[in-house]
Order: C-alpha cells, then sequence, then structure tokens
C-alpha cells in the first residue's frame, strides 16, 4: 500500500522534504482522554496491550486527534521480558513491577527466546490491524527496548532510580551479564523482524537507562547489543534513542541506523557535529516546555527548528509526553512544526 504521508521516512533517508515530520514519544495513551475512556473499560494497562483491535485503536487515536506524521504501536518495552518468562504486571499510579526477576545463572538459563508469532502475536496482530486501518495515512512505527533497558527491569524488576542492582552485576559477574545481554538481544531481534513482517515501516529502539552507565560500560554492554540489532535489521528505517548518552554520540555515528534520537539535553550543534551529517536526527524539545503558554511553545520549537535545519530532521520531544500536558499543548507543538517554513 502507498503511503500518503510518507515525509518521516523520507526524513529518515536523508531525502528533502517539504517540512519537518513530526511525532511524539508515548503519544499513544498517557495525554489524550479518549484513550483513558477505552483504557477505564478494562481491567488495566495489560488489557488493552493484549486486546488488538483496541491497541490500534488508541494508537490511532493521536493521527486523528492530534495530527503527527506517523503512529507508534500500542504496546510497551516489557513484553520482551514477559515473552521470555518475566512477567510484569503492571500497577496503577506506581509503574511496572515483576514478581521474578533475574539473579543468577539459573534464572538466565530458565530464559527462553520466544516464538513471536506465539508469544508476542498479540502485538503482531496489533499492527496488522493497525496498517489495515491506518489504509496509508501515515507510516507506523514498531518499537523495542535496548538491551541494556530491558535488563535493568529484569534484574531490578521496577524503576528505580540509581539501577544499582542492575549495575552491580555489570561489576561483580560481568559473564553472566554478557549472556543475558546476548540472550534479550537474540529475542529483541526476532520480535524487531516480526513487526516488520506484520507491516511497521520504521522501528525505534528505546534505550532509557542508557544515561546512567560510564563511557566505557555504555560501550561494553549498551551500544555493542545496540549495534548487534542495528546490523540485523536493514529493511526499514531505524531510530535508536539512547537518552542520556551524550558521551557516547560520537560513537554513535558508526551504528548502522538512519536516525538517532536526541534528549533535551543534547545540545543540537555539537551533537550534529558529533553524529555527522550522514544520520537524520530526531528530538529534542524538552517536553516540559509544554507546560508553558502558546506563545512560548511557539517560540521554544521555532527556534528548534531553526538550529536542525529543514532536511535530517524528525521534531520531537527530547523524551516521552508527560501524562499531565493539555492536548491543546500538544497540538500547538504540532501545528507550529506543520506550518513553519525553513
Ligand atoms: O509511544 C507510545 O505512545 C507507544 C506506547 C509505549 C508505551 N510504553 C505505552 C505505555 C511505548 C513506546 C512505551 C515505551 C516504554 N515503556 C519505555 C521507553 C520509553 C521511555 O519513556 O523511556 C519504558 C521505560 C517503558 C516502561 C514503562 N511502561 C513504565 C516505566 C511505565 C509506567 C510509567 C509510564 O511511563 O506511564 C509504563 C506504562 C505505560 N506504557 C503506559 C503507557 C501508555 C501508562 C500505563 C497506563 O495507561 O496505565
Amino acid at each position: 500500500m502507498k503511503l500518503k504521508n510518507d515525509l518521516i521516512l523520507r526524513a529518515a533517508k536523508g531525502e528533502e522534504v517539504e517540512r519537518t515530520p513530526v511525532w511524539l514519544m508515548r503519544q499513544a495513551g498517557r495525554i489524550l482522554p479518549e484513550y483513558r475512556a477505552v483504557r477505564n473499560s478494562l481491567s488495566g494497562f495489560k488489557e488493552l496491550v493484549e486486546t488488538p483491535e483496541l491497541a490500534a485503536e488508541v494508537t490511532i487515536q493521536p493521527v486523528d486527534i492530534l495530527g503527527v506524521d506517523a503512529a507508534i504501536i500500542f504496546s510497551d518495552i516489557l513484553v520482551i521480558p514477559d515473552a521470555m518468562g518475566l512477567p510484569y504486571q503492571m500497577i496503577e499510579n506506581k509503574g511496572p513491577f515483576f514478581s521474578k526477576t533475574v539473579k543468577s545463572v539459573n534464572d538466565v538459563n530458565a530464559l527462553n527466546i520466544p516464538d513471536i508469532d506465539d508469544a508476542l502475536s498479540y502485538v503482531v496482530e496489533a499492527i496488522r490491524i493497525t496498517k489495515k486501518e491506518l489504509n496509508g495515512r501515515v507510516p507506523l512505527i514498531g518499537f523495542a527496548g535496548a538491551p541494556w533497558t530491558i535488563f535493568s527491569y529484569m534484574i531490578e524488576g521496577q524503576g528505580s532510580k540509581t539501577f544499582s542492582k542492575a549495575k552491580k552485576m555489570l561489576y561483580s559477574q560481568p559473564d553472566l551479564a554478557h549472556e543475558l545481554l546476548e540472550k534479550i538481544t537474540d529475542a529483541t531481534i526476532l520480535y524487531l523482524k516480526a513487526q516488520v513482517k506484520a507491516g511497521a515501516d520504521m522501528l525505534q529502539i528505546f534505550d532509557s537507562w542508557a544515561g546512567i552507565l560510564s563511557y566505557d560500560q555504555y560501550l561494553e554492554f549498551g551500544m555493542k547489543y545496540v549495534n548487534k540489532i542495528c546490523n540485523e535489521l536493514n529493511q526499514v528505517p531505524l531510530t535508536v534513542f539512547s537518552k542520556g548518552a551524550y558521551f557516547a554520540l560520537r560513537e554513535m555515528r558508526e551504528l548502522n541506523c538512519n536516525t538517532i534520537g536526541l534528549d533535551w539535553n543534547m545540545d543540537i550543534n555539537n551533537s550534529r557535529k558529533l553524529i555527522g551529517n550522514h544520520k537524520t536526527l530526531q528530538g529534542n524539545l524538552d517536553p516540559c516546555v509544554l507546560y508553558a503558554d502558546f506563545k512560548r511553545i511557539e517560540h521554544e520549537t521555532k527556534e528548534m527548528l531553526c538550529k536542525f535545519g529543514k532536511n535530517r530532521h524528525i521534531a520531537n520531544l527530547g523524551h516521552g509526553v508527560y501524562p499531565d500536558v493539555e492536548p491543546d499543548k500538544v497540538r500547538c507543538f504540532i501545528e507550529t512544526v506543520k506550518s513553519f517554513n525553513h
């Protein structure tokens, strides 16, 4: 099916665009009352993720309601540990919780490399339905967590300020850490390939906890595995978003991907110099700008657009949109990008 709006794919590949494309990380869910209405009719987040028709519905909501240039499939990075044998619960107002975590060699050996069409058939099906219902309006983004970020949840069992248990394993049992990271990487490659086969037009890898590692550790335990994933996935444009990893931008230049996501701490001009001109950059407005008044949002957005320039940029926030941001403020950001003339 030919896409009616393929701006984001062209921007990712470094082709000319009429204007900068825009979408928001965490646009599906979090902010829209229409999302909450669907979510509240169910037992919880997990039921929504595991019901393909409804996952497709909330995936498309931001396209209809906010006018973004891409949809991102409604799911979570934690479906991978779940499919490997560590089920998660999503606790209201708290976040994810795993009753079983990985502590020993036996725990790592007990994890399985899932058959995606079986264990994660609900994601594959949600992608198929979404593609059909989008009917070529905008591209669909598939995603997965980076191995290091998934590893962190598998060891900690929940969110953490320091992720010290996960980091402890890197220092105390580095071989076991590598074994676990290898396994997560293998599962993730299969998972992303299945998403492309089901119809994902583009992929993003979220390394949300990259920034808590030292430079050396990030290269050894983080980027090594992201690199392996990139090398296996060449069918569709791929974005790597490593939050907080400003210290590794020069190395990201060598990653086999099209786009690098920048968070709002990263300086645009310096990042461009370090990454070079052969990659597209995505980002990077501070999500808190959307708490400002409309005039300020417009001003900050235009400044950002000027710094990135017209080509090789996908406009986004520097991390996911916060749950208490008013949809009209999000619309202001999107409209400012869409009407901007470079
Ligand atoms: O971008 C999108 O809108 C697509 C869907 C998506 C979700 N999670 C839905 C979700 C995506 C891409 C994610 C990624 C994700 N999940 C990340 C990486 C991105 C990032 O923000 O750094 C991480 C670290 C997670 C793990 C996770 N899932 C946490 C920590 C939480 C609780 C707090 C939160 O973020 O809301 C979730 C729950 C979650 N995932 C919700 C949604 C819409 C909220 C749950 C609800 O509706 O009750």
